[in-house]
């Protein structure tokens, strides 16, 4: 058996609306195994965006338990948080959000400038990564100098380059025609044969079928697909 990376015990978010309090996620159990391709498929409003955000620790859950890598992290305080974020989480989301004065390589080498890496490493990781996602042309270009594949390939390069233990993905075919959302799935396919562990969140069932296991989120609870 693999080691469990992640795993959320009960794990319930909900908010104050006005008087009335809104569970969106509903007690939700779930445990991930290294080297997992997961996807979470539901429709708009299901919570998606909530779990990915307690997934990544941008928000705390309201109840429940979350476990990263061994540790308890659902009620650590902001520096914590950030430091663990920034170590074991690589994100990936719908609109890229890179840096538009950056060129590629720049925005690729951001992450590393808070690790304490010197510069000249930086710099040689993030080429590193530009080549492994297929940019070894477009290093100093800025990002409305690339298309849109080519900059979620940059995305995915930023992601990649702290060596995070799991990539979180928000719709990142959202913001792409089909063919070059295939040539992204691709390369997580890749990524997933290399052995990294990846949560990919998406409303589209044929997206969601490039991964090793489909979870379904419907009204903030979460059911397994069993493969047929
Ligand atoms: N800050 C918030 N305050 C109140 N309700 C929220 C907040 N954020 C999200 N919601 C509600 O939670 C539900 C799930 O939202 P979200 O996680 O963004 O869904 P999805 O990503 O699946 O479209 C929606 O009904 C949304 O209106
Ligand atoms: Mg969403």
């Amino acid at each position: 058996m693999s080691e469990s990376i992640l795993s959320l015990e009960n794990l319930s978010k909900s908010y104050q609306v006005g008087e009335d309090e809104q569970a969106v996620l509903k007690a939700i159990n779930l445990e991930i195994k290294k080297g997992e391709f997961i996807s979470v498929l539901g429709p708009s409003g299901s919570g998606k965006s909530t779990l990915m955000n307690i997934v990544g620790l941008l928000d705390e859950p309201t109840a429940g338990q979350y476990f990263l890598s061994g540790k308890k992290v659902d009620h650590l305080d902001e520096s914590e948080l950030a430091g663990i974020r920034n170590k074991e989480i690589g994100f990936i989301f719908q609109q890229f959000q890179l840096l538009h004065r950056l060129n590629a390589l720049q925005n690729v080498e951001l992450p590393l400038i808070y690790t304490g890496i010197a510069a000249k490493e930086r710099r040689k990781r993030a080429e590193e990564m530009l080549i492994r996602v297929g940019l070894e042309e477009k290093l100093r270009n800025l990002p409305n100098q690339l298309s849109g594949g080519q900059q979620q390939r940059v995305a995915i390069a930023r992601a990649l380059v702290t060596e995070p233990s799991i990539l979180l993905a928000d719709e990142p075919t959202g913001a792409l025609d089909q063919k070059t959302g295939q040539q992204i799935m691709m390369l997580f396919r890749e990524l997933h044969e290399e052995g990294k562990t990846i949560i990919m969140i998406t409303h589209d069932m044929e997206v969601a079928k490039n991964s090793s296991r489909i979870l379904h989120i419907l009204d903030g609870e979460l059911s397994e697909v069993k493969p047929s």
